[in-house]
C-alpha cells in the first residue's frame, strides 16, 4: 500500500487526499489550519460542497485510510509520495512563493531518500526544477520529483479526476516513471508522460490563458455584436458550426482562482507576450464597459438603485475569489449608485466581510445578472417590473423578461 502525505488540506488538498486514499492509498493530509486537521480526525469534510470527499471520508477516518496532522514530522517521514497543493500566491501579477517554500522547506526537513514528491500547484515555468528541486535534494540526491498540475475545478474534484488525463513531467526519467507508476495505480483516468516539468508547467498554464485569450475574443465580440444590434450568442453559435472554430462565451467578467491569474504566472516565467497582456486588459475592463452600457440605456447612475445577483465568480459555488462583484460594485459606486448584492449561496453577513453590500433588489432600477447560479433561471422576472434586467451571462430568455415587464440588455445581444 502507497503511503502518501498530501500537503494542503483546503478546497483542493483534501478532496484529492480523500480521493487517493478511496483509491486504496494509506493517506495523511498536511495543513497549518488546526480546525481543518480537527475537521478531519473527526471524521468530517473541511469542504463540504465538495461530493465523492463528503460523502466517503467518515468512512476512510473510521478504517484508518485517511488521516490529518499539522505535524511534518509525523507525515513525511514514513511517506512514499508527497503531493504539494498549497497556493502559489501572485501579488500584483508576480508569483508569490512564500507559502509554498514554506512547504517545500518542511518538507525538506523530513524527507528520506527515495520520496517522490509531486508538485500539483499551478507554478510558473521552471519552478518544480530550479526553485524547489534543490531543496528537497539538498538533503537527499536521490529524491524524485516531478509536476502534475491539478486541473479539477472544486466543488467536482472526483468526477474530474476521473475524467481528465493526468499530466506528469519528471526532472528527471526516474521521477517521472515514478510519478506515472504512482497515478496509473491511483487514478482511472489516462495518464500522460510529458518531456520535462517544464513542458507540464506550460500546458497547464497554456490551457488556463487560452481560455483567457478566447473569452477575450468572445468579448470583444459581443461589443462589435452590440454596435449592429446583432445576437452575439447566435453569431458565436453559427461561428462554431465550422469544426475549427471554439469561440466561448462574453461576459460581465472572468473570475476565479485560476483564469484571471495564471496568464499572468505565464507572462512572469517567458519573455512575455503582448497578446497575453491584451486580452487580460479586455477582460478585467468588461465590468465596466457593462456599467457603460447600463448607461447608455437608463442614464447618469448617481442615485439609481442597481442590485447584482450574485456574488460567486461562477454558478452553484460558493466562491468569490476575483468575481467580477467586486469591480461591478467599484464602478457603480463610483458613478454614485446606489447598490446591493445578494447570492443564495452567502449570507448577508458574509457577503459584507467580502465588502459586498448586501441588498434584496426590491424596488431596484437595474439588476444585473452577474452569476449563473441555476436558480435565477427560474425567476420570476415581474417581481422587478420595470426594471433594466442586465444579463452579464447570456443565460436568460429576452422574450420571457420583456414579457414580465422588464426590459432586457445583454453582453452583446
Ligand atoms: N481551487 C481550485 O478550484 C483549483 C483548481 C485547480 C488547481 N488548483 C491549485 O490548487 C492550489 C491550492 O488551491 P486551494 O483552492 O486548495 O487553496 P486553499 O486556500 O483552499 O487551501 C490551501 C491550504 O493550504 C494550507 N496551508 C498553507 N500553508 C501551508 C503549509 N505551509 N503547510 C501545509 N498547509 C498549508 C492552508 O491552511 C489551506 O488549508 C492552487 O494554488 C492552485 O494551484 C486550485
Amino acid at each position: 500500500m502507497t503511503r502518501v502525505a498530501v500537503v494542503g488540506q483546503g478546497k483542493l488538498g483534501f478532496p484529492v487526499a480523500a480521493y487517493l486514499a478511496h483509491r486504496g492509498a494509506q493517506v495523511m493530509g498536511i495543513d497549518v489550519d488546526q480546525d481543518i486537521v480537527e475537521t478531519i480526525n473527526r471524521g468530517e469534510s473541511p469542504v463540504p460542497s465538495e461530493p465523492g470527499a463528503s460523502d466517503h471520508v467518515r468512512e476512510l477516518v473510521a478504517s484508518g485510510a485517511l488521516r490529518a496532522t499539522s505535524d511534518y514530522a509525523e507525515a513525511i517521514p514514513g511517506a512514499d509520495v508527497v503531493v504539494v497543493l498549497v497556493p502559489l500566491l501572485a501579488r500584483d501579477g508576480a508569483p508569490d512563493f512564500t507559502v509554498l517554500d514554506a512547504a517545500v522547506a518542511e518538507t525538506a526537513r523530513h524527507i528520506a531518500g527515495g520520496t517522490l514528491v509531486v508538485f500539483e500547484t499551478t507554478l510558473p515555468v521552471g519552478a518544480t526544477r530550479e526553485r524547489f528541486t534543490p531543496a528537497l535534494r539538498s538533503v537527499s540526491s536521490d529524491v524524485l520529483v516531478a509536476y502534475s498540475p491539478e486541473r479539477v475545478s472544486s466543488n467536482r474534484v472526483w468526477r474530474d479526476l476521473e475524467t481528465y488525463p493526468k499530466l506528469i513531467g519528471g526532472v528527471d526519467d526516474p521521477s517521472a516513471r515514478a510519478a506515472a507508476d504512482f497515478y496509473r495505480d491511483h487514478l482511472t483516468a489516462e495518464v500522460w508522460v510529458l518531456a520535462s516539468s517544464e513542458t507540464a508547467e506550460l500546458a497547464k498554464l497554456a490551457e488556463t490563458t487560452y481560455r483567457d485569450l478566447n473569452i477575450a475574443f468572445a468579448n470583444e465580440l459581443a461589443k462589435f455584436a452590440d454596435e449592429w444590434s446583432v445576437d452575439v450568442t447566435e453569431v458565436i453559435d453559427a461561428a462554431n458550426s465550422q469544426p475549427y472554430s471554439h469561440i466561448h462565451r462574453p461576459g460581465v467578467g472572468v473570475g476565479g482562482h485560476c483564469i484571471p491569474h495564471y496568464p499572468h504566472l505565464l507572462q512572469a516565467s517567458t519573455q512575455g507576450s503582448p497578446l497575453i497582456a491584451v486580452a487580460r486588459g479586455i477582460n478585467e475592463e468588461m465590468p465596466e464597459w457593462v456599467v457603460r452600457r447600463i448607461e447608455k440605456e437608463v442614464g447618469p447612475l448617481a442615485g439609481t438603485s442597481v442590485h447584482l445577483l450574485g456574488a460567486s465568480y461562477r454558478g452553484g459555488v460558493k466562491e468569490a475569489a476575483s468575481s467580477p462583484a467586486h469591480a461591478l460594485v467599484a464602478c457603480l459606486r463610483a458613478r454614485g449608485a446606489d447598490v446591493g448584492v445578494s447570492d443564495p449561496y452567502f449570507t448577508p453577513a458574509e457577503l459584507r466581510r467580502l465588502g459586498l453590500p448586501p441588498g434584496t433588489g426590491d424596488g431596484a432600477e437595474v439588476i444585473v445578472l452577474v452569476t449563473d447560479h441555476r436558480r435565477y433561471r427560474a425567476i420570476d422576472w415581474r417581481r422587478y417590473a420595470p426594471a433594466l434586467i442586465v444579463d452579464g451571462r447570456g443565460v436568460l430568455d429576452r422574450r420571457e423578461v420583456e414579457a414580465a415587464g422588464c426590459r432586457y440588455l445583454g453582453v452583446g445581444r
